[in-house]
């Protein structure tokens, strides 16, 4: 299989042929992905959460993001990688946002980089396509607002979203992630933007897909949003393989002489 790139999601959308994404933070984990046939990985700043331990996006640095992004591209063969471009990171001009985003690509293999924000962020997709750097945009709810929306919330302002989702699209974007939008608007974005949407908590009627991997295997406990499907619940069989280990070490039989050296 060839490698995924920006012009391939845009003829996926146009066969109608459905994009599987999923979060990555290091390599072993991204070789897996990659190996079960995932499209895209994107190194989400969901790192400041699942990884980092934080209760937000928020404390992501751009370094942090970079050294994961390293990671992840080095474990993918032919899934598209994509950087989250980190809170504070390309919000202070778009000299700024073309400058983290060229970091991204030129300090890690990965492909493309995502930004949150959808008419006030136009100008900085552009800017940053024209430097030539592919670019994802996420629309509806936006971690990185989180002071500004006060909670985790479903976002209900079709008109705003949509506008937004157009703007996002005509600025030059490859794709863009809907978060968080109930699966009536996130259709109708679908059918108007020329570029695939990728939904989380956005329906069915979304191009493609994605999830944060630790929740899908339910790894994560931290809390447990509707959206998520648990594909597996690794929480409980790590506590339970690290359990045993415990005991078998306590207990004396491990190690066993066929795992000593003589
Ligand atoms: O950081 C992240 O994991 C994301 C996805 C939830 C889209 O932005
Ligand atoms: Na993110």
């Amino acid at each position: 299989d060839s490698p995924v790139t920006p012009p391939t999601l845009l003829r996926w959308k146009r066969e109608g042929r459905r994009v599987v994404m999923l979060t990555a933070y290091d390599f072993t984990t991204a070789r897996l992905l990659d190996e079960a046939g995932v499209d895209a990985l994107l190194v989400g700043d969901s790192l400041g959460t699942v990884v980092q331990g934080h209760a937000t996006t928020l404390k992501v640095t751009l370094d942090q993001a970079i050294y994961h992004a390293e990671m992840v591209a080095r474990g993918a063969r032919r899934a598209l990688v994509i950087g989250d471009l980190p809170f504070g990171s390309y919000h202070e001009s778009r000299r700024q946002a073309i400058r983290s985003a060229c970091r991204m690509l030129k300090e890690t293999e990965c492909q493309a980089v995502k930004l949150e924000g959808g008419r006030r962020m136009a100008k900085t997709i552009r800017a940053v396509v024209e430097a030539d750097v592919p670019v994802v945009g996420h629309v509806g709810l936006t971690p990185q607002s989180i002071r500004h929306l006060g909670g985790y919330k479903v976002q209900r302002d079709a008109d705003a979203m949509l506008a937004d989702a157009v703007a996002v699209a005509e600025a030059g974007a490859f794709a863009i992630v809907l978060e968080c939008v109930p699966t009536e608007i996130a259709g109708r974005i679908t059918e108007t933007l020329p570029i695939p949407t990728i939904g989380i908590g956005a329906g069915p009627r979304c191009d493609g897909q994605v999830l944060v991997t630790p929740d899908l295997l339910g790894l994560f406990e931290g809390f447990r949003p509707k959206f998520v499907r648990r594909y597996a619940e690794l929480a409980g069989a790590v506590r339970e393989a690290a359990g045993r280990y415990a005991e078998d070490v306590r207990g004396g039989s491990f190690p066993a002489e066929a795992e000593s050296f003589r």
